[in-house]
């Protein structure tokens, strides 16, 4: 029996949503495993910036800060445009990963055999599908510095990244690799960009530490085009901020929908787990959105923060029954198939949970 403190951070669009469908999983999981769940609810993104002035409120901050890990809906709000970049939805999450010291984003990207056909690809290479990007997700241009110059004619963002954070960051990167089929990519624009030269010698130097591991060097544009023609050549994608920011939505197309991805930010004492995906203003509150982004994260904040992989396997075998049951949302159904909402959708994964 453990006691799982976890902050909720519903934020903003289907945020709140796919966190209802989270706390229901959660729920049944500590009923029938034993555990004790206190789950506390905090502001982010737009709401929060309605409700309490910032993005990232202290006492959300502080919550997260002392609880065991911290699960997040989604941010973002059309509304928000108007905001300074502190202010805006955006920067309460930036905030968020880089106050919890969370500089690892594991992204794993797999096709479900039940939504193989959901896939941009081909079924063949659909199928192979089953890598891993590990993201820089607390420095690179992301937060290096910025401003808007000559009067509103200019604006300029830098990228920049030390030694240490790209070695840490690898070392991640290896570790995973090592649990899985030990082949690291590491992708960078080193034929162009200074920082993309230190970051593929660091990356070198790393894996002498880890000869058990191969690794091997692609240009970010390379790879954009390999993951769509050969992903099955991809086990751990080892990326920066920006970078990795990009190649997730692809990943996302190649697996058919944003909606199934799920993430973990890790390094720090408290993970944080979200879904890939956004918002989605369009369709938020209309009870449409794919829980199973934010059950992933769930999954995989049950692994990482509690060590609990019964658990965890308990949640993915779910999810992969209710697909091959047939159950679809509307992102993942074929044209003419009929479609289950959030809330019966998530019945039917807490049923498979029984
Ligand atoms: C993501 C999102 C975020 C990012 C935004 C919302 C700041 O796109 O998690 O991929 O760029 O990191
Ligand atoms: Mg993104």
């Amino acid at each position: 029996m453990a006691t799982l403190n976890i902050v909720l951070l519903p934020g903003d669009g289907v945020g709140p949503e796919v966190c209802h469908s989270a706390v229901r999983v959660l729920e049944r999981i500590a009923s029938r495993y034993q555990h004790d769940l206190e789950i506390e609810e905090q502001l982010i993104g737009y709401v929060a910036w309605e409700a309490a002035g910032s993005p990232l409120p202290e006492a959300t901050l502080t919550a997260c800060l002392n609880a065991d890990a911290a699960l997040l809906g989604a941010v973002g709000d059309p509304r928000a445009n108007e905001l300074t970049p502190l202010d805006r939805p955006e920067g309460g999450l930036l905030a968020l990963r880089k106050a919890l010291g969370a500089y690892a984003n594991l992204r794993p990207a797999k096709v479900d055999p039940s939504l193989v056909s959901s896939s941009a690809l081909k079924p063949e290479l659909a199928s192979s599908v089953d890598f891993v990007i590990v993201r820089e997700l607390t420095g690179g241009i992301y937060y290096g510095e910025s401003g808007v110059v000559e009067g509103g004619a200019a604006a300029f963002d830098t990228m920049k990244y030390s030694v240490a954070e790209i070695e840490r960051l690898a070392r991640v990167g290896f570790d995973v690799a090592r649990t899985r089929r030990s082949a690291v990519t590491s992708i960078d624009k080193a034929n162009v960009l200074e920082v993309s030269r230190l970051w593929r010698s660091t990356v070198e130097s790393v894996a002498v530490d880890y000869p058990d591991v191969t690794v091997n060097h692609m240009f970010v544009d390379r790879a954009a085009m390999e993951l769509v023609l050969a992903p099955s050549q991809f086990d751990v994608i080892l990326t920066g901020n920006m970078f990795g920011d990009i190649l997730s939505d692809e990943a996302a197309a190649v697996c058919g929908t944003l909606g199934v991805l799920g993430s973990a930010c890790i390094g720090g004492e408290v993970g944080l787990y979200e879904p890939v995906h956004g918002s989605a203003p369009d369709i938020a509150g209309k009870d449409l959105a794919n829980p199973i982004g934010v059950l992933v994260s769930t999954s995989m904040m049950l692994r990482h923060s509690f060590g609990l992989h019964t658990e965890a396997d308990a949640i993915d075998r779910a999810i992969s029954q209710v697909l091959a049951d047939g159950l679809r949302t509307a992102d993942t159904a074929s044209p003419g198939e009929s479609s289950l909402g959030t809330r019966a959708f998530t019945d039917a994964i807490v049923e498979a949970l029984s």
